[in-house]
């Protein structure tokens, strides 16, 4: 446990992309007393007082995250049934079902929800409506678990009924964050929550024309064009919206105030965002000298993302913890994806086997970067989350009795074993899916299972026992106390 200085005191009280002040460790007034804050729009009934009026009911990001982590069970469980097609035949049909349970149901599912909880605060403007954003939700998950459903069991109007649902929940999403996204001045994380709002419209219309051509066969579906959906769903627009919001979300986890301007967050942001406009395109219609400038071009914007890493934690004044060791680890698989890449490239002409198995590797590590990052932050920000639903429902004390605080939300043991769970998993993944190793993908795929239900029970476990302890729902009216900050 560790606690805050005065230095860190007074950066814990900046305004919190989760929404509210990050809780400094003094006692006196709450958040709503020390800015007077009135209601705004977009406020929710049982909304606790200070939190800011454009955040969303807790129920909005939770929803997405809880499915986040029921979308990893069932992808670890796809490439534990996957194993023996994944070394032969990454293109098989299994394989295209795991790797959207995995795209889809855990990745975009976390992403999605991130989104809907920080594009409000980092704007300072609500959602269009709440409602839509559960509509978002609901579509989204038919679109997620519906496609992976329907390929492996060469369904076509299953799939199909997927690549309708998916585009309608991505216009529906854009409907709904047109308004706060249209906020001037307010840098890097919108520009990159922009551009990722076109990736994701890009990525699903394409998936729209992949289902429509599994069924109507308009094109030849080729390793090429699938491999620059890859590219557009995992950089455009997942890896935009991770390395956009990270700005603001490294500054308040790590505690560093950087001095002076730093460019490298806005220098990731556009190169990645031009470097993935020219790469999915040559790669779709296999022209070579366009896509080696746009991989330059992306490893630029990945390797600014990297930089922008160092300097955040040259500058941090939070001791190590599980969270820092998420990050480092996420980022660890940037440097591994792009090697692999590189060796897919120079190989695939030669050996066209291998080099396919090494291009699967390859967006294996990259979306090893991705959950990485997801469930490291899960564990910071669902505790946030769930803090202020929990004190919008009378629940003021721990499990211990003393005051709440968001590190008494989960076993920081389990947290530490899932991290172990997740490495190992999604490195066993990617060696076997490098080497053709089908036992070490069934390896891999248990070990994503492990780590599904246990960052489930364990962001969970303690939140609902509290809530089951809690007397009738009377403290939405009572101001939260201030809780201390914990490493
Ligand atoms: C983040 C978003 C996405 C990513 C990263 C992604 C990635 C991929 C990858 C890597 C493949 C090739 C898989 C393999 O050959 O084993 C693929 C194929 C496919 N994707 Fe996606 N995808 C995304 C979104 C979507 C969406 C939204 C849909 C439609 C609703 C979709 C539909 C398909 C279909 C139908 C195929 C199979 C094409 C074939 O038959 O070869 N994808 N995707």
């Amino acid at each position: 446990m560790r606690h805050c200085s005065a230095a860190q005191a007074a950066m814990c009280a900046d305004p919190s992309p989760l929404g509210g002040s990050e809780p400094a460790p003094r006692s006196g007034p709450g958040p709503a007393a020390r800015t007077g804050s009135t209601p705004a729009a977009g406020a929710w009934p049982g909304r606790p007082p200070g939190l800011p009026g454009a955040v969303p009911p807790p129920s909005v990001p939770l929803a997405f995250l809880a499915a986040a982590s029921l979308g990893l069970v069932a992808c670890g469980a796809a490439w534990a049934w996957a194993w023996g097609w994944a070394g032969s035949d990454p293109s098989a049909d299994p394989v295209v079902a795991a790797v959207h349970l995995g795209v889809l149901a855990t990745l975009a599912t976390g992403v999605l929800g991130a989104v809907h909880q920080f594009t409000p605060v980092i704007t300072g403007r609500p959602l269009r409506s709440v409602r839509l954003a559960r509509l978002v939700f609901v579509t989204w998950l038919g679109a997620s678990w519906l496609l992976p459903l329907g390929v492996a069991t060469e369904q076509v109007t299953v799939t199909a009924a997927s690549g309708a649902l998916a585009g309608l929940s991505l216009v529906l999403l854009a409907v709904n964050l047109a308004g706060p996204l249209a906020v001037r001045g307010k840098g890097t994380p919108v520009t990159a929550l922009r551009l990722a709002l076109a990736g994701a419209l890009s990525t699903s219309f394409l998936g729209v024309a992949f289902v429509g051509d599994r069924q109507r066969g308009w094109f030849v579906l080729s390793g090429h064009v699938d491999l620059a959906m890859g590219v557009l769903g995992l950089f455009g627009w997942l890896g935009l919206t991770y390395v956009g919001v990270a700005e603001k979300l490294w500054p308040m986890f790590l505690l560093a105030h950087l001095p002076g301007r730093h460019r490298s967050g806005r220098v990731a942001v556009w190169c990645l965002a031009v470097g993935v406009t020219l790469l999915a395109p040559a790669l779709a219609w296999g022209a070579d000298t366009l896509a080696w400038a746009g991989g330059v071009t992306t490893a630029a914007g990945l390797g600014a993302h990297l930089v922008s890493l160092a300097v955040h934690v040259r500058h941090r004044r939070r001791a190590v913890d599980l969270h820092l060791v998420f990050v480092l680890t996420a980022a660890a698989w940037v440097p591994v994806g792009a090697g692999l890449a590189v060796a897919a490239a120079l190989v695939v002409p030669r050996h066209h086997h291998v080099g396919v198995a090494l291009s699967a590797a390859a967006l294996s590590a990259f979306g090893a970067w991705l959950l990485e990052a997801l469930v490291g932050h899960a564990h910071k920000v669902v505790p946030f989350i769930v803090w202020s639903a929990l004190r919008a429902r009378g629940v003021a004390t721990g499990p211990s009795g003393a005051p709440l605080l968001f590190a008494d939300l989960y076993d920081h043991r389990w947290a530490a074993a899932s991290y172990g769970t997740l490495t190992c998993g999604v490195a066993a993944l990617c060696t076997g899916l490098a080497v053709s190793a089908p036992p070490l993908v069934a390896i891999g795929g248990a070990l994503l299972v492990a780590t599904g239900l246990v960052v489930a029970a364990n962001l969970s476990a303690v939140p609902v026992r509290l809530l089951g302890r809690a007397a009738a729902p009377t403290g939405a009216q009572s101001p939260p106390s201030q809780p201390r900050v914990t490493g």
